[in-house]
């Protein structure tokens, strides 16, 4: 039996649910690869630390260059993720691992997005380069892109692709948890960033729509020109009236192919009740695909967590494991163009608005001038409640350009009757 060496960065969630899939799974693996996997060492930064897993104690090290410069181990797996926010640690040991001619598996989305140009490029002859946990946890995306839908033109792609907001929306809109209380909780279940700031705004999702632009639109973008939302702004009456609309709020990460340009956007966004994404809940992630000959496809799974996480980590070690004990490298990535981005400006989307008003006669009229005035149709309007001051108006309009509806926006705002503009939240047309 061929026995393939791995060393192991970080013992962490996802480090921990890639030695427990390892461990559990290894006569199956043994089965499928025609290989034996061996961790050979394990690299983190406290030896003494308790985990969730308890491999012997003699595999653990803190020095990660021994393990990526052992010439007998010829796969890196990295799970150490940005530490203070820096992806130099993790960008510079895959570096060198791949400048050795070893095979890495990374599930580190941020590195891959920010310096996956750089990464592909130093893949060596007999390297490769393996990222399946990097988007959607445990939902096998990449292959399905790389492979499945090789032979359609993707026009559009709708995903939940960030586990801990989908947490925190499904508990916030189905329990009336408080925010604060339900990060923690996502925290504690090893969903969340270890700055969880990059979940709550919408980075961690940016990086996997970057990664899921280079695999199925075959363009390459910098993550900072992708226009991003988070959800700290979304508050519980705007669930509730959502609910009462038809509506569920989820973070979506939105693709879509318009003409010679591509239009990518992270936010929080209204789909209707009805729609397939809207029932995805928790952890769980959903991506909601449509290609020229595939049609509708949508692919559902844990998208965040140790295990879920860990068996894609694994079957990209599976995969590693294979091609070295061939002797071959993975097919590469597809060769990438730079895309023309749509300008937000342009985008054209419904909109939800909640105005805070004073409760007092011709102040609708006055909103729905402003309206008007830019443009924008408006198909419903709620008022709920009567003297109370403010009082809460929403909108929601018939399809508008972005431009637009900031321009009513401005007009709404600069009117004397109006407190606010607590909320704006785009649509998905039902
Ligand atoms: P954790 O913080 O749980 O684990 C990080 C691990 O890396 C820790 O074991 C830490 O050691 C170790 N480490 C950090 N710096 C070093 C270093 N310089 N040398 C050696 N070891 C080091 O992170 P996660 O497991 O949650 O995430 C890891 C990566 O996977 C990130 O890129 C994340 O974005 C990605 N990811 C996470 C998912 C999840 O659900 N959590 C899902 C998909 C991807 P020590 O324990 O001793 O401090
Ligand atoms: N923090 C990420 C999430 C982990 O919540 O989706 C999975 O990439």
């Amino acid at each position: 039996m061929n026995v393939v060496k791995i060393g192991l960065l970080g013992l962490g969630n996802v480090g921990c649910g890639t030695w427990l899939t390892l461990t559990t799974n290894s006569s199956s693996i043994v089965a499928r690869a025609g290989v034996k996997l061996e961790v050979a060492g394990i690299a983190v930064r406290d030896l003494n630390k308790r985990r969730l897993a308890s491999p012997p104690a003699e595999l653990l090290t803190t020095d990660a260059l021994s393990l990526i410069d052992d010439p007998s181990i010829p796969i890196i797996v990295e799970t150490i993720g940005c530490p203070h926010q820096d992806t130099r640690i993790a960008r510079d040991f895959m570096l060198r691992a791949l400048a050795a001619g070893k095979h890495v598996v990374t599930a580190n989305k941020e590195v891959l997005a920010k310096h996956g140009r750089e990464l592909r490029a130093a893949v060596g002859a007999s390297g490769g380069l393996y990222y399946e946990g990097a988007v959607a946890g445990g939902i096998p995306v990449v292959k399905v892109f790389r492979e499945s839908l090789a032979g359609n033109t993707v026009t559009s792609i709708m995903g939940i692709i960030n586990g801990t907001t989908n947490y925190i929306l499904t508990r916030m809109s189905h329990e009336g948890s408080p925010f604060g209380d339900v990060l923690r909780a996502a925290q504690e279940l090893g969903y969340a960033e270890q700055d969880p700031s990059s979940d709550v705004d919408g980075h961690d999702a940016a990086y996997k729509l970057a990664l899921l632009c280079s695999m199925a639109i075959g363009a390459e973008v910098n993550v900072e020109d992708i226009f991003r939302e988070g959800i700290s702004g979304i508050t519980p009456e705007d669930l509730h009236y959502a609910a009462e609309l038809g509506y569920t709020v989820k973070l979506l990460a939105i693709a879509r192919r318009d003409g010679g340009s591509v239009e990518l956007r992270v936010h929080p966004t209204m789909i209707p009740s009805s729609h397939p994404l809207a029932s995805v809940g928790g952890a769980f992630n959903a991506v909601f695909i449509q290609g020229d000959a595939v049609g509708d496809l949508m692919l559902y799974g844990m998208g965040a967590g140790m295990m879920p996480t860990g068996s894609a980590v694994v079957a990209d070690c599976i995969d590693a494991a294979i091609n070295v004990a061939r002797g071959v490298s993975p097919v590469p990535d597809r060769r990438e163009q730079r895309c023309t981005l749509k300008p937000m400006d342009d985008v054209v989307s419904c909109y939800y608005v909640r105005v805070q008003v004073v409760d007092e006669p011709g102040v609708m009229a006055a909103l729905a001038s402003e309206f008007g005035r830019a443009g924008v149709s408006i198909e419903s309007l709620i008022q709920k409640g009567r003297g109370q001051d403010p009082v809460s108006v929403v909108f929601v309009t018939h399809a508008a350009r972005e431009r637009s509806v900031q321009e009513a926006l401005r007009g709404v705002r600069a009117l004397d009757v109006v407190h606010s503009v607590a909320s704006v939240i785009r649509v998905v047309a039902g």
